[in-house]
C-alpha cells in the first residue's frame, strides 16, 4: 500500500542515511547532527501529500529511478525519492546567463527540488525551516555544475551515481553513493558527472537564507 506521506518517508530515509554516514571515518559529526536535528524539528503535513501536478523535468524523468545501488541507506533513500518525485517542486538551476557557455547546458541537464527551505523561498519549497535546508538534485551524465559558493554550511550526500567533486582548491575527487561531502562557509565547490547521472541531496545547516553565486576566476 502506498504511504500516505511520501515526504515524511523521504525525510526519514534522509535521516537514516545521515546516521549511517555519521559512522564513517572522518565524518563531519557536528554538521550531520545539526542536519538531523533540523529535520527532526519539521512539522510534517498530515494526510495526503499535495501533488504538484507538473510534468517531471526530462532530467528527472530520465535519471531518477530506483536502481542497483549497493549502499543500503543510499538505495533506500533513492527508492523513497523516486516514490515522492512527482510531488516535489522540481525546477531547473536558476543561475542567470553570464556569457559563459556552460550555463545554458547546465540548465538543460540539471534539476533540483527544495523539500525544505528557508521562508525566503517558501513559494518553491514544500516545507520551510530556518534551521535546515534539504534539496534533492539530479545531474545528467557529462555535465559540469560550475564552481559556486554560498555562506551556508552545506552537506551533500551521494544517493546514486558516482561523480567528481571539487572542494575549494583541492583536486577533483570521485565520490560514491553513501559518501557525505562537507562544504564550509564560502568554500567554492563544483560537481562533474561522467557516464553516470548523479542523484544527491544537499542540506544546509547554517545561513539557510543565503544566496548561491557562480564563481568565475
Ligand atoms: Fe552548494
Amino acid at each position: 500500500m502506498a504511504s500516505p506521506s511520501p515526504l515524511a518517508d523521504l525525510v526519514a530515509a534522509t535521516q537514516d542515511a545521515l546516521q549511517a554516514a555519521r559512522l564513517t571515518f572522518g565524518a563531519p559529526i557536528e554538521e550531520i547532527d545539526s542536519a538531523i536535528a533540523g529535520l527532526n524539528g519539521l512539522t510534517m503535513p498530515t494526510g495526503e501529500a499535495t501533488d504538484h501536478g507538473e510534468a517531471l523535468p526530462d532530467t528527472v524523468a530520465r535519471y531518477l529511478k530506483p536502481g542497483d545501488v549497493k549502499h543500503i541507506e543510499a538505495r533506500a533513500l533513492l527508492e523513497r525519492l523516486a516514490a515522492a518525485a512527482d510531488r516535489l517542486p522540481w525546477s531547473p538551476a536558476f543561475y542567470p546567463e553570464d556569457g559563459h557557455a556552460d550555463i545554458p547546458l547546465f540548465w538543460k541537464n540539471y534539476a533540483f527540488a527544495m523539500a525544505v527551505s528557508h521562508s525566503r523561498w517558501a513559494d518553491q519549497a514544500m516545507l520551510t525551516s530556518s534551521e535546515v535546508g534539504l534539496s534533492f538534485t539530479v545531474q545528467a551524465p557529462h555535465t559540469v555544475y560550475p564552481e559556486h559558493a554560498h555562506t551556508a554550511v552545506e552537506l551533500y550526500y551521494v544517493i546514486s551515481g558516482k561523480a567528481h567533486w571539487k572542494r575549494g582548491t583541492e583536486p577533483w575527487v570521485m565520490r560514491y553513493p553513501g559518501e557525505i561531502i562537507l562544504h564550509t562557509t564560502g568554500m567554492r565547490h563544483a560537481m562533474m558527472t561522467g557516464d553516470e547521472p548523479l542523484v544527491a541531496c544537499a542540506m544546509w545547516v547554517s545561513h539557510t537564507d543565503a544566496p548561491v553565486v557562480i564563481v568565475r576566476s
